[in-house]
Parts: structure tokens; C-alpha cells; sequence
């Protein structure tokens, strides 16, 4: 369950305790790495109640690489360190399987999605799916993406606290429907859309790794469960409904090639035997695009207002409209909140040799990005928020700075989710003078997948937005 990384641990003072008891940390008899001899029941607790605190007295306890276990997992290892990270991610694509990883997500997802797929046909659908995220189409997607922030801009009320979290996920969804879907704005797009938010809100909820853990087994839970997972399933086949129509459309659109949406470039795609993708793959990618696409980057972006408020000298400097310093403001707040708190990969075939350890197939490996990004050693001074570390030749590597992942199964919209950020800052710094409401920042709050700010980062438009600088008002 990598993505969620949902391995929910007991006071960190349980542990000490216990290691101190212990023995020095040495590899176990099958090459795993050394962890806590706690009971898994006592792990899961400390996961859930002390997060990071835990973790990190792991890792200064056991090293870079632990083995832990949890009630969801009986065992598995997570890495804290940049080279492990890198032989982890260099490693043989068909011998770590991420998909496996991401099984969680499959009744949500389908299992046609290039999140779940390994192997060769992980690797087919990726191909076929890069081309329209190329770092040079994103300039097209450019205008949606300010137009779309200007739309949530104007409709902010004046002077009363309001969250900034539900604008951004109006926003990014917009952004999804047309520079994804290709859906002009209209009753139709407003269907999907809402068809779509009636599909994932639930998921978004604290609640929403217990929910996918019954979508699991459909049908299977009792109660409550069976009821929240019949309305899931009615919501998915309502948006299915919409999009095998519009596939259907697409097909017979003989101006199909001039469009500029990814929904079409997938219809178009075709892989080295000449095949297409299936009606069934297009539904499960586009689907896959929305959840992993949207909630991520509305999350990322109310973090980086949430530490831009707060940041005085950084949000001056920012206002500055240096596009170089806005790329910086949006790194290192996904440095500082990383949406997704690890990766995994399951071991497969053989055993894998990692940094002196062997992994036996069946464990997951787990890079922490959240506890990589919070090494002192790394990143000094890690709970102060500071663009200026992306800044000039000592900006941190892909293998320290990995809030998308890496390797061969990187996020595919990573440059997409930057300069979507990006442009969306800008142009909000532009317009609008907001101010947050309250002092302190906001406490992380673990949502499923995602890692959320817990009130949505309530902020004060303190005078009227700029006005926008259309055609029509020039
Ligand atoms: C701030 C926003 C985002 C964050 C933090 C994020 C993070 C991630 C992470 C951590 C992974 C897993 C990588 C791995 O296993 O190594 C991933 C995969 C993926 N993401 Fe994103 N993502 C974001 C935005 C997007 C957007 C905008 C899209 C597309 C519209 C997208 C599409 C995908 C896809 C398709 C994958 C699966 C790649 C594969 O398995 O080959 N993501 N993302």
C-alpha cells in the first residue's frame, strides 16, 4: 500500500525502552534490516499516534534502513536515506513492483491503470501516456491554468475568514477537466465535475483508508461499510457512465488529432505492435489522471500558501514575480509538506541486494519522503521554511528532494503539478492580498492518500482582487 503508506506506533518512549533492552542494531538472520522487536499492535499505534517522532527515533536507533510490521503489514522496510533511495529506484523495473504497491487504489482505479500495472505492460501504458505531459506541452495548458485561478480569485468573499483548500480543489479539478478531459465549461463539464467530486470526496476523508480497505472486498464489509461502499460504487459507474460516452464520441471525431487534451492523445496513442489502448485502459488512465492528478496538487498548493502567510520575508521576495524564486517557494513547500508521505516497491523473483541487506520477494520497500525531507544533515534548519535551498548548484538531488517519487515509476505529471503551482501562485500573489487567519500553521492531517492541512488553511482577502488583464479589459 505504498502510495498511502498507511502503515499506521506506540510512544516512542515504549521503544527506546525496548531497544535500549535490546540488542545493537545488526542484520536479521535472512539479511532483513534490524527494527523494532515491539509487538505489531504497539508498531501500529505508534504509527498512528507519533508518525515522524517515531520514525525518526527508528532511524537513530537502527540505521537508514528498518524493518518494521504493523497490523496492515506484517513486515516491511523503510528506507531513510538518499543512496538507498537511489539503488531502490535504479533497480530492475521488473523485479520491484510498484504496482503491487498501489493494490489499495484498484477498485478506484481499475485494474487497467498505469499505477497498478508492473512489468512490461507498466511500462507500455507509460510510454503512451508521456507524451502529452512533455515539459514543452505544458505552455498550452498554461492559459487554463490562470484562467482557472482567476475564476476561484473573484469568487473569495472580502474581509471574513474563508479555506483556501476547497478553492484549490475547485480549481485543480477545473484545471483536470479541461487541460486532461479536454471538457469546455458548460452543463456538461459541470455534470462530470460533479459526478466526480460525489466519487472522491469520501476518499479524501480521515475516513478514507478504512473506506478503500472495504472497497477492497466490495460487498464484503457490514453495515455502515456495505452501505458507504454500494454508494461508492454507484458514484464511480455515474462518472463511468459519462466518460465510456465520451469515448464512444471521440472515436468517431474525425478531428480528433487536432485536439490538445490528453483524453485525446490517449484515444490516438499507439504502442510499438500498432495497438491502441482499449476503451476499458482509457477509462481506467483517465480516471487514474483525476485522482492522482487533483487532490495532490490542490493539497500542495494550499500547504504553499499556508508557509508563504506565515513567511514574511519569503512572500515579499515572492511577490517579486521571479519565476526562478516562485519554482523555489514551490519546492520547498513540498519539501517541508510532502502530499504523499512514501513510495513502495514489493520485492519479486529473487531477493534484492540493498545497501548490504537482502530483501526476501513479497517485502515492500518503503523510501520515507516525508523523514528524507526532514534530515537535518540534509536540509539545515528543517522545519524553517527556505525557497532559497533550491536556489543556485547546491540545490538538493532527485534522490533528496522526491515528493514525486523517482525512478521508472516517477509521477508522470510532476512538471505538469510544478508549473500548474507555479502559474497559480503568481497569479494569486498578483491579484489578490490575502493574509492568514490564524497564527500558528496548520497540523497534518493524514486523508487516505494524502497528507492535508487540518482546517484547509482558513486565510482573509483583506481588499478587493485586482482586476484580470483579459483582452476584453485592456
Ligand atoms: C503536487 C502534486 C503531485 C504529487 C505530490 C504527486 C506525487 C506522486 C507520487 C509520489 C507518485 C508515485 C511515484 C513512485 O511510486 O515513485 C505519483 C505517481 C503518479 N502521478 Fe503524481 N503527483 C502529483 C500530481 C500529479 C498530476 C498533476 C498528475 C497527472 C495529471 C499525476 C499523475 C501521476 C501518475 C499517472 C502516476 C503513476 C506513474 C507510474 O506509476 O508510472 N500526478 N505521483
Amino acid at each position: 500500500m505504498a502510495l498511502c503508506n498507511y502503515h499506521p506506533v506506540v510512544s516512542v518512549d515504549t521503544l527506546e525502552h525496548s531497544t535500549e533492552s535490546g540488542t545493537v542494531p545488526r542484520a536479521e538472520g535472512n539479511g532483513l534490516p534490524p527494527g523494532p522487536r515491539i509487538p505489531r499492535l504497539l508498531q501500529t499505534l505508534g504509527f498512528i499516534f507519533a508518525g515522524p517522532r517515531f520514525l525518526e527515533a527508528c532511524r537513530r536507533r537502527y540505521g537508514n534502513a528498518v524493518t518494521l510490521g504493523t497490523l496492515f503489514d506484517e513486515r516491511f522496510v523503510m528506507l531513510f536515506d538518499p543512496a538507498l533511495v537511489k539503488e531502490l529506484f535504479q533497480g530492475p523495473h521488473d523485479q520491484l513492483h510498484a504496482g503491487e504497491a498501489n493494490a489499495l487504489l484498484g477498485p478506484i482505479l481499475g485494474n487497467r491503470s498505469v499505477l497498478l500495472l508492473d512489468g512490461a505492460e507498466h511500462l507500455r501504458h507509460r510510454r503512451m501516456m508521456l507524451p502529452p505531459f512533455h515539459g514543452r506541452r505544458m505552455q498550452a495548458y498554461a492559459d487554463t491554468m490562470r484562467e482557472s485561478a482567476d475564476l476561484e480569485i473573484d469568487s473569495w468573499p472580502l474581509g471574513e475568514p474563508f479555506s483556501l483548500m476547497p478553492s484549490m480543489q475547485s480549481l485543480t479539478l477545473r484545471v483536470i477537466m479541461c487541460a486532461v478531459f479536454g471538457f469546455e465549461p458548460g452543463a456538461a463539464e459541470e455534470e462530470l465535475r460533479r459526478r466526480i467530486r460525489d466519487m472522491i470526496d469520501p476518499l479524501a476523508r480521515p475516513r478514507g483508508v478504512p473506506l478503500m480497505l472495504v472497497l477492497g472486498r466490495l460487498g464484503a464489509g457490514r453495515g455502515a461499510d456495505r452501505g458507504a461502499a454500494r454508494r461508492f460504487d454507484a458514484a464511480r459507474r455515474a462518472v463511468d457512465e459519462i466518460l465510456y460516452a465520451e469515448i464512444a464520441r471521440r472515436r468517431d471525431d474525425p478531428q480528433l488529432s487536432e485536439r490538445e487534451d490528453v483524453f485525446s492523445s490517449l484515444l490516438l496513442a499507439v504502442d510499438e505492435t500498432g495497438d491502441r489502448l482499449s476503451d476499458r485502459e482509457i477509462r481506467d488512465e483517465l480516471v487514474t489522471l483525476l485522482l492522482a492528478g487533483h487532490e495532490t496538487t490542490a493539497t500542495g498548493l494550499a500547504w504553499t500558501f499556508d508557509l508563504l502567510l506565515h513567511a514574511p520575508a519569503v512572500l515579499g521576495r515572492a511577490r517579486e514575480r521571479d519565476d526562478e524564486y516562485l519554482d523555489a517557494v514551490v519546492k520547498e513547500a513540498l519539501r517541508l509538506r510532502p502530499v504523499i508521505p512514501g513510495v513502495g516497491r514489493v520485492v519479486r523473483q529473487e531477493p534484492f541486494r540493498l545497501g548490504g541487506y537482502v530483501i526476501p520477494p513479497g517485502v515492500e520497500i518503503n523510501p520515507s519522503i516525508r523523514m528524507i525531507h526532514r534530515r537535518a544533515d540534509l536540509y539545515p534548519s528543517p522545519k524553517e521554511y527556505r525557497p532559497e535551498r533550491f536556489l543556485g548548484p547546491d540545490a538538493p538531488d532527485t534522490y533528496t528532494w522526491l515528493p514525486f517519487g523517482g525512478g521508472t515509476r516517477r509521477c508522470l505529471g510532476a512538471s505538469f503539478a510544478l508549473t500548474e503551482m507555479r502559474i497559480v501562485v503568481a497569479r494569486i500573489l498578483e491579484r489578490a492580498a490575502l493574509r492568514a487567519h490564524d497564527p500558528e500553521l496548520e497540523k497534518v492531517q493524514f486523508r487516505g492518500i494524502t497528507l492535508a492541512p487540518r482546517n484547509g488553511v482558513r486565510v482573509i482577502l483583506e481588499h478587493p482582487p485586482s482586476p484580470t488583464m483579459s483582452v476584453g479589459n485592456i
